[in-house]
């Protein structure tokens, strides 16, 4: 085969909504004859009941079935190739966590089940909060949040809550500017300030003198400080152990944004550094689906002094009348942040994360941390000739690229390139982040590629680098093999178009 691999634009379906298809009275059910008495609806529903028929798409099993089939055609997933989408650690999901997610057990368990009857879904629960609790040296976990960005909010809220029950109430969280914006995001959200951190020295990552002067410029004012490790360049943050004790000294607290553990578990223990309260994304560490927008989850793990503060309900082992025990919810916590999520977190994740982690045990996630680190380290040592790294050490779980002189040279911007990576069959890396990286190009392989794809993947970027100098139009005209070249993605973000109407469609 040769080095190179394309996409083509392969047989692909113009597809209207589904409304559009069908007609009256068509229908993909076959309901035998009532066999209880019929009730009056109308009589039931009194002003309630519809004036009209709700103008529900009217269509045959088989149109149901294509339609779905051919949407789906039409997204690059995982399943299909190479996703190395930086800081999402889009890695494959693997089968057997499906398998025991859909055990009728779990799978149809109800979420207001009497807790007597959902005994093995809470044991798991139980089980899962200990394992990552170990992973990351922590005391306890709540697996309430639906997501990384939902654990900063509720770890903000725990250290918030913290504060307030020394009668103290501090609002500033120093956050360094290579943080993911979600960051900042949590702490406006939760009515704490964000203050940036900027990397004076040339290392990039947090030097213990800028935190002692921030430390100093809003003395008594600073909540916490919130620190990604491995942070958004790739790189270890070395000094994390002693600005964890700075900020202890003067009574802040140490938040960690746990989204990169995938360069750490089975190595390093986050609460061994000095971090207090974290979240995990499940959807990225432990192999749960990223889901097109959910469902997620993001567990926050902490130390036992913020245990208190943990949003309810939270899953305890009681005493039963016999002599046996039994899990239980417990909801009776005054000083609790409260519930974020509807009850008890999105299930179907955590039964996921817990088969993953069993199925590859302590030594298969040291492995796989190392894969990730050394395929990263793999791509960035066969690229770098040809696409300058950001920071020129050995990076831990991502690759971060910067193509500035090459738009300089060329013309061809960092979106450009990124395109022109789908006519190549790559999903795009990320691009234009971290911020403090001109032209950043964020490359994370995960450990579940392999050397031969990562090779394909190199060779296709070396072929648009060179297009780029040969024919730099090639480039910025990309992706050609896709059904629409390029969208208007601020337009479709900002003013999207999500609802299907008869005069919409005339
Ligand atoms: C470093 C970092 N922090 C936080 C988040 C937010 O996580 P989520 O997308 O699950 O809300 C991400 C997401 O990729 C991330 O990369």
């Amino acid at each position: 085969m040769s080095t190179l691999q394309h996409a083509s634009p392969g047989l692909q379906f113009e597809e209207p909504s589904i409304f559009e298809r069908g007609a009256p009275g068509r229908n993909a059910a076959s309901l035998s004859d009532l066999d209880v008495p019929a009730v009056d609806v109308a009589g039931k529903l009194g002003s309630l009941t519809r004036k009209r028929a709700a103008g529900l798409p009217e269509v045959a099993e088989p149109e149901v079935v294509r339609h779905f089939t051919r949407l789906s055609t039409w997204n690059f997933s995982i399943d299909t190739n190479f996703y190395p989408l930086g800081s999402c650690t889009m890695k494959h999901n693997p089968r057997v966590n499906e398998w025991a997610a859909r055990l009728p057990g779990f799978a149809s368990a109800h979420p207001y089940a009497p807790v007597r009857t959902i005994q093995g879904a809470l044991e798991l629960m139980a089980r899962l909060r200990a394992i990552l609790a170990e992973i990351c040296g922590m005391d306890d976990v709540s697996l309430q949040p639906a997501a990384g960005a939902q654990g900063e909010l509720t770890g903000l809220m725990m250290i918030r809550a913290y504060h307030a029950k020394q009668g103290r109430s501090p609002r500033k969280v120093l956050v360094p500017d290579t943080a993911h914006g979600t960051n900042p995001a949590s702490c406006a959200v939760n009515g704490l300030t964000a203050v940036p951190l900027l990397r004076s020295g040339s290392g990039g990552v947090v030097e213990i003198g800028d935190v002692a002067k921030a430390l100093e410029a809003h003395a008594g004012d600073v909540a916490a400080v919130m620190i990604t490790n491995p942070n958004t360049l790739g790189l270890f943050e070395r000094n994390l152990a002693d600005v964890a004790k700075l900020v202890h000294d003067k009574g802040g607290l140490v938040y960690g944004d746990g989204a990169n553990l995938n360069a750490l578990m089975g190595r390093a223990r986050p609460g061994d550094l000095g971090i207090d309260v974290m979240q995990f994304n499940l959807h990225k560490t432990f192999t749960t689906p990223h889901g097109g927008g959910g469902p997620g989850s993001g567990p926050v793990a902490f130390k036992s002094f913020l245990s208190p503060y943990q949003p309810t309900p939270v899953v305890v082992k009681r005493a039963g009348a016999h002599g046996e025990s039994f899990y239980d919810l417990d909801d009776e916590r005054p000083d609790t942040v409260g519930r974020v999520r509807s009850f008890v977190g999105n299930f179907g994740m955590m039964v996921r994360a817990y088969t993953y982690l069993r199925e590859m045990g302590p030594e298969g996630l040291k492995s796989a941390t190392d894969l990730a680190v050394l395929n990263a380290n793999y791509l960035a040592a066969i690229l770098k000739d040809v696409l300058p790294i950001a920071y020129d050490e050995t990076c831990m779980h991502e690759a971060i690229f910067s193509d500035k002189d090459i738009k300089k040279a060329t013309g061809v911007q960092t979106l450009d390139l990124a395109k022109r990576m789908i006519d190549y069959g790559f999903h795009p890396p990320t691009v234009y982040f971290p911020l403090v990286v001109p032209g950043a190009l964020m490359i994370e392989p995960t450990e579940t590629e392999s050397k031969q794809t990562l090779d394909w993947f190199a060779s296709a970027l070396r072929a648009i680098l060179e297009e780029a100098k040969s024919d730099p139009e090639s480039v910025k005209r990309a992706p050609v093999t896709t059904r629409i070249a390029r969208l208007d993605e601020a337009r479709a973000a900002r003013k999207p178009v999500l609802r299907w109407s008869p005069e919409r469609s005339e």
